[in-house]
C-alpha cells in the first residue's frame, strides 16, 4: 500500500499544510485537463506539466510557467497506440509499430512527423511531434477521459532539476500549477529515452532507461550515431537538470575524500569502507546505493536534498557505463556544465 505524507506549500505558514491543488483521482485530473488548465502527472520516468495539446492558450500558459523558450517543443502522451494514428503523427513506420509494441506502455518517447491533432505551439515549429505513453495507470486513465493528447514537459522550471514526487512539483511550481494528480514516488526516476524515426536512420537524442541495445534489439537495425542536424532539444543542452549549488562528477571516491578544504555534499554507496566513519568535511552523505537502477530512482530527490544541505559544492561520484547509469551519468554530467 502507498502512504502520503502531508503536503507543504512552499508559501505557507509554519504548521499550515496545503493539499488543496492535489488529487488522487484520473477523473478530476482530466476535466481540469479538459478545462485548460495546467495538472502535472505522474508518471514512471518524472512528474510531467500537462496541459491539453491541441488547446493553444493552455499551451502558451505552460511555457510560461516552466519559463521554457517557445521554440523548444514538448512531449505529447497519449493513452493508447491508436492515438498515435489517429491524427498525432502523420506516418505510422514499421519501426515505430515495433518501439510501440516493445516498449509501450513504458519510458520511451519517438519522434515521428506531426499529424494534423497537435497544436503547433506543442511542436516547437519543427513539424514533428514527440509521443509517449507513460507506464502509470493513473495518468492514462486521466489522458483516456481527457479525450486528447496532452503536452507535458517535466514539471520544474526550465534548467533545474525534474520532480519526482508530488512534493517537488508543489515546491518548485506553488500556485502556478492549478492540480496535481499524486500518484506516488517514480520509479525509474529518468526522463525517458527519446528515439527520433524522422531521419534516414533510428536516432537516440536523449539516453534513459532504454538503451540503445534494447532498440537496437527491438528495431532489428543499427542506431544512427550521427550528431548532424540535431534538433531542438533542451534535454540535450550542455547545461541541464542543473541545482542551485554547483555540481562536480568524479569516477571514484578517493577524489572526494581530497576535497577537505570544501564542505561538500556526497552522491556515493554509502556501504563504501572509505566512508565509514563519514570523513567530517562530506558535511551530507546521500546513498546512491551500489545499483544504477536505485542510483536513477533517487538522482533528483537526491539532488534537491543535496541542494537544502547547505555545502559548497554537490560532489556526485557517477555510477558505471552501461544501462541506466548511461541516462544518470548523462543527467549528471550536465548538472555538471552549469559550474
Ligand atoms: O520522461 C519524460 O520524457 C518526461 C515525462 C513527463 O514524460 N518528460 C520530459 O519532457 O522529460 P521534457 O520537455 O522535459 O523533455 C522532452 C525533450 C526535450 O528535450 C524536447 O526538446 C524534446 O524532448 N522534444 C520534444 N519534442 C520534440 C521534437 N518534436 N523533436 C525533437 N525533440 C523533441
Ligand atoms: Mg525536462
Amino acid at each position: 500500500m502507498r502512504t502520503f505524507k502531508p503536503y507543504r506549500h512552499p508559501n505557507a505558514a509554519a504548521g499550515c499544510h496545503d493539499t488543496s491543488v492535489i488529487t488522487h483521482t484520473a477523473a478530476a485530473a482530466a476535466e481540469a485537463l479538459r478545462a485548460g488548465k495546467l495538472v502535472a502527472l505522474p508518471t514512471e520516468t518524472v512528474y510531467g506539466l500537462g496541459a491539453d495539446a491541441t488547446n493553444a492558450d493552455a499551451l502558451a500558459r505552460l511555457y510560461a510557467v516552466k519559463g521554457r523558450p517557445t521554440d523548444h517543443p514538448s512531449i505529447v502522451h497519449i493513452a493508447d497506440v491508436a492515438e498515435a494514428r489517429a491524427g498525432w503523427a502523420s506516418a505510422w513506420p514499421d519501426s515505430a509499430e515495433r518501439l510501440a509494441e516493445a516498449f509501450w506502455p513504458g519510458p520511451l518517447t519517438i519522434i515521428l512527423p506531426a499529424g494534423s491533432r497537435p497544436d503547433p505551439a506543442a511542436l516547437g515549429g519543427t513539424g514533428t511531434v514527440a509521443l509517449r505513453i507513460p507506464d502509470c495507470d493513473l495518468t492514462r486513465e486521466a489522458i483516456r477521459l481527457s479525450g486528447t493528447g496532452i503536452a507535458a514537459p517535466s514539471a520544474n522550471r526550465f534548467g533545474r532539476v525534474s520532480p519526482t514526487t508530488a512534493q517537488h512539483v508543489l515546491d518548485d511550481l506553488g500556485t502556478d500549477v492549478d492540480l496535481i494528480l499524486d500518484g506516488g514516488p517514480c520509479s525509474v526516476g529518468v526522463e525517458s529515452t527519446i528515439v527520433d524515426l524522422t531521419g534516414s536512420a533510428p536516432r537516440v537524442l536523449r539516453p534513459g532507461a532504454i538503451t540503445s541495445e534494447m532498440l537496437e534489439a527491438a528495431l532489428g537495425v543499427a542506431l544512427s550515431t550521427s550528431l548532424e542536424t540535431a534538433p531542438r532539444a533542451p534535454g540535450t543542452l550542455a547545461t541541464h537538470y542543473a541545482p542551485r549549488s554547483t555540481v562536480v562528477v568524479i569516477g571514484a571516491v578517493d577524489a572526494a575524500l581530497e576535497m577537505t578544504d570544501l564542505r561538500i555534499a556526497l552522491l556515493a554507496d554509502a556501504s563504501d569502507p572509505r566512508l565509514n566513519p563519514v570523513p567530517s568535511h562530506i558535511v551530507t552523505l546521500l546513498d546512491t546505493s551500489t545499483s544504477s537502477v536505485l542510483y536513477a530512482e533517487r538522482l533528483y530527490a537526491l539532488l534537491r536534498a543535496a541542494d537544502d544541505s547547505g555545502a559548497d559544492r554537490i560532489v556526485a561520484v557517477l555510477p558505471p557505463v552501461g544501462g541506466v547509469g548511461d541516462a544518470v551519468r548523462d543527467r549528471l554530467t550536465r548538472a555538471a556544465a552549469g559550474a
